[in-house]
């Protein structure tokens, strides 16, 4: 992550139902302290996404352990809905495997959110549960995708 790709990261605006996700608050040095894990995603010079490892993915009020490295993260908004999403998300979690080596991966995902869903349970994530947000009661699930069973 660079202060320019973090910059540009923190003024994507998704369309509705998907503006959950802008980063409306986010101070972009935050996305770039290395112990915040956001990695930048790139399409040759082009920034087309990112992806975060680590607690930026979890959700308050989930039901966490240390069993799996949470991932998260976004298409640029112009990107999204044209099935690219599968392809940016495996390259992502690719990338964590080889740099973190996780025992499994953990996605949360709101519960409204099916195309996100369905992205991840094609690369073999599987619901363990849900839970309401303890900041603003919406509701959310949780995906784990094991490494060791790979
Ligand atoms: C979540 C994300 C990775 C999905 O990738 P995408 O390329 O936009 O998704 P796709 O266009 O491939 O759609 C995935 C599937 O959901 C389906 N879908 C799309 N909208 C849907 C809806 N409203 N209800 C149900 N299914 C839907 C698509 O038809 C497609 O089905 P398929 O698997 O049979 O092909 C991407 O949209 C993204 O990064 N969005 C940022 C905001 C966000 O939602 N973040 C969630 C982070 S967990």
């Amino acid at each position: 992550m660079t202060p320019a790709y973090a910059t540009a990261i923190v003024t994507w605006r998704y369309p509705e139902p998907y503006h959950w996700y802008d980063m409306v608050s986010a101070d972009p040095a935050e996305l770039v302290d290395p112990a915040s894990g956001y990695f930048a995603l790139l399409d040759g010079d082009s920034l087309i996404g990112f992806r975060s490892f680590g607690v930026d993915g979890q959700v308050p009020g989930g039901p966490y352990d240390d069993s799996a490295l949470d991932t998260g993260g976004g298409l640029r908004p112009d990107l999204t809905g044209r099935g690219l999403g599968r392809e940016a998300i495996r390259t992502g979690l690719a990338f964590g495997r080889e740099r973190f080596a996780p025992a499994a991966f953990r996605v949360t995902i709101a519960t409204f959110n099916l195309r996100a869903r369905r992205v991840v349970e094609s690369l073999g994530f599987r619901n363990v549960g849900r839970f309401d947000s303890s900041t603003d009661g919406r509701s959310y699930e949780v995906l784990v995708r094991s490494e060791t069973l790979r």
